[in-house]
């Protein structure tokens, strides 16, 4: 029955109306020209429209497009629902420091909910860019430097938004999942936003195609080509990207929405003269929503007219566009529930907040903090910031319901006293701000400063070509350190930031991204340990910005780094290490891997084998711990890199209890990412190494052998 609706609805438009449908339209910034008329659109049978916000706005809108245009269709109501909706969890690259699929999926069944329930019926997300460049603003988004990690993150995003049945994302709870910027947007050349991409096929296929495969895999609903050229060809008109791998090769059924303004940029990009051309490019590469550029129905009747597309290309489109309305239950759901905006999923948040923080430094067990003793001195500009800690694409979070630092820990602490001072701005020094901060500071018997970046700093169109902690921060964090108290550190921002002489000088230092709406209580819990920190990093860490890009997927070269020897792959003037590797994050106890061990010494090309490990609490405390297994295949026809993440389990310990956790490794999981089906793992000798990060010290090694088949 529903193809026989989409079949008879394509027959009965009008080439206006499909195009109408093809395209989605946004309310402007106010002076914008040409600010669209939403509710005159509808009439005329407008697709889909992103940025309305609002349950009461969006159902007199969609009343309008179901009754008061021609045919009835419903609109599609879109958003960026990014890290939540109302209640904010961390940002995606913080969330990723839990290292844990159960959370990601949590926190995007809990978003899809709230949004669902408010019109909405499309996210902007999962975003899937694997990034190792911290210029890039856009790095807080994602799901970091691993392409398997971010595998994983992208197929528990999908399953979050649209359900344990994702081909059917319809019903009050669920949103379909868009999956972007298809593909390597995350590296941009220079980390500058919107830049031209030019990478090796093999980096293509091994490290940004593999999370876009598994949000496919998954169902996802629909996939957004990235703002970039890759190697001069722009995604949106890449017809051998999006219609030949995406439709073709890995049979994509869902819709292809372009980016904000994309198809008519495929002018500026220089691969199409006027508005008919870019549009003709764009529909025929496969993108069938064009996203606020109006070129769909500015330029295609031309561009049909000079033979530059054609109406069956316009209908496959539209065909599309009305089966996701169909998945997404827009034809039959006029009664969505509302948001119950009295029980908002406030624990999930805290508990995603607490996991995203990674401690990484504690000397001297400066942490935890104890619950009694003198004043505790919070000194730093983002300390009471509640805006801040939402992060960007915030969504309909709002900055009352976030809970700032100060606040937290006066509530945590209530028979300390908690006394704050900014001590300066974000990016500019402050005297009369310093000296009492630096008084406050003086007479605390605990510091804790609060450093980094306000949440505009990451994000789309903030990169940063120096990312680091604002000079005029690390200016007021060296004078408090000349006090010689014991200082704290808690760092916010969207990305790794380099400032290694100030973290090698504080006590102990908590890295706490933008955390969301529980973001004070989170970091106050753990503060005072009533949390041990569990989180991990997924990105390493830079110890210089002239190690950008970085990351510990890094082939063998013929002249590995020695501080010995000049003529090897080193600086003259930084090291080559990350200051934090992937994967680092202390806790409140100490864990150790005492055995890895395969199930089988030799296996045959086409089997798998089961891998061993036994972790243990080696500390007075309880705690969690994610363990990660890496394989190295050290002799291959093409090298591989030293290190590949292909496992991530967890164990919560008692002290001195140890568990034995066991990971499933398939012949694919042997062989490189995007690897071409049927390929099987050469004979030889495969190392699998168990740890906590991808620190070289810090693992244990264990080996198979692939004995020829
Ligand atoms: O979804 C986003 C995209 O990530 C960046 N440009 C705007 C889109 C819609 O808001």
């Amino acid at each position: 029955a529903s193809g026989t609706r989409v079949e008879q609805l394509v027959a009965a438009m009008t080439l206006r109306e499909k195009l109408a449908q093809l395209t989605m339209l946004s309310p402007l910034p106010p002076g914008a020209p040409r600010q669209p008329d939403l509710e005159a659109e509808l009439r005329a049978g407008l697709g889909s429209i992103l940025n309305v916000v609002g349950r009461e706005r969006i159902d007199a809108l969609q009343r309008i497009a179901r009754r008061e245009s021609r045919l009835g269709v419903p609109c599609l109501f879109s958003l960026d629902v990014v890290h939540g909706h109302r209640t904010i969890f961390p940002v995606p690259l913080g969330e990723m420091c839990a290292f844990d699929p159960g959370l990601w999926e949590a926190t995007a069944a809990a978003a899809a909910r709230e949004a669902r329930r408010d019109g909405i019926a499309l996210t902007f997300a999962p975003m899937l860019d694997v990034c190792r460049d911290p210029r890039w603003g856009r790095i807080a988004e994602g799901p970091g430097e691993d392409p398997w990690l971010a595998s994983l993150f992208a197929r528990a995003k999908v399953r979050g938004f649209q359900g344990a049945d994702p081909a059917s994302p319809g019903g009050p709870d669920r949103l379909g999942a868009t999956a972007k910027h298809f593909v390597a947007y995350g590296a941009v050349t220079g980390g500058r936003d919107y830049n031209t991409v030019d990478i090796s096929e093999r980096a293509l296929r091994s490290v940004y195609l593999p999370p876009f495969r598994a949000a496919v895999e998954e169902g996802v609903a629909a996939i957004m080509p990235a703002f970039i050229d890759l190697s001069g060809e722009p995604m949106t008109g890449s017809r051998a990207l999006l219609t030949g791998l995406l439709r073709e090769t890995w049979n994509f059924d869902g819709v292809l929405v372009s980016d904000y303004n994309a198809v008519a940029e495929l002018v500026a990009h220089g691969v199409a003269s006027d508005i008919p051309e870019a549009a003709a490019l764009a529909l025929n590469a496969g993108v069938d929503i064009d996203m606020v550029a109006n070129a769909y129905v500015d330029g295609l009747e031309e561009a049909i007219g000079r033979g530059l597309v054609t109406t069956a290309t316009v209908d496959d489109a539209v065909r599309r566009v009305l089966r996701l309305k169909e998945r997404l239950g827009l034809f039959d759901d006029e009664a969505v529930p509302v948001v119950d905006t009295a029980s908002p999923p406030r624990a999930l948040a805290l508990e995603a907040a607490t996991r995203s923080i990674v401690m990484t430094r504690n000397a001297k067990g400066a942490l935890p903090l104890a619950m009694e003793g003198g004043p505790i001195a919070v000194i730093g500009p983002l300390a009471s910031s509640r805006e801040d800690m939402l992060g960007p694409w915030s969504a309909l979070g709002d900055m009352r319901d976030a809970v700032d630092l100060v606040s937290a820990l006066r509530a945590t602490f209530p028979t300390r006293r908690v006394d704050y001072a900014p001590g300066s701005r974000l990016e500019s020094s402050d005297e009369p701000a310093l000296d009492a901060a630096l008084e406050l500071a003086g007479a605390a018997e605990t510091v804790v400063l609060c450093l980094g970046e306000v949440r505009d700093m990451s994000g789309e169109g903030a990169s940063r070509a120096t990312p680091v902690v604002p000079a005029a921060q690390v200016d007021l964090a060296m004078q408090v350190l000349a006090l010689g108290r014991p200082t704290v550190l808690v760092l916010c921002s969207g990305r790794p930031l380099v400032a290694t002489e100030l973290y090698a000088r504080v006590d102990a230092m908590l890295v706490t991204w933008f955390l969301g709406s529980e973001a004070g209580t989170a970091i106050a819990r753990v503060l005072a340990g009533e949390a041990s920190p569990s989180g991990r990093l997924p990105v390493s860490w830079p110890a210089a910005v002239g190690q950008i890009p970085i990351h510990y997927a890094e082939l063998p070269v013929g002249r590995p780094a020695s501080a010995t020897d000049r003529f090897t792959s080193r600086y003259i003037d930084a090291p080559v290490r990350p200051l934090f590797a992937f994967g680092h994050g202390l806790a409140y106890t100490s864990f150790a891997i005492d055995e890895v061990t395969p199930a089988r010494p030799a296996i045959g090309p086409q089997d798998g084998v089961v891998v061993t490990v036994r972790v243990r609490n080696t500390g007075p405390n309880a705690g969690r711990t994610a363990v990660l297994l890496f394989v190295h295949d050290p002799v291959a026809r093409v090298a591989r890199p030293v290190l590949e993440l292909r496992g991530v389990a967890a164990a919560e310990l008692a002290p001195g209890a140890s568990a034995t956790l066991s990971f499933a490794l398939t012949p694919a999981d042997l062989l490189p990412l995007g690897a071409e089906p049927g390929a099987r793992p050469e004979p030889g000798r495969i190392e699998i190494l168990a740890g906590f990060s991808a620190d070289p010290a810090e693992l244990k090694t264990a080996s198979v052998t692939v004995v020829p088949g």
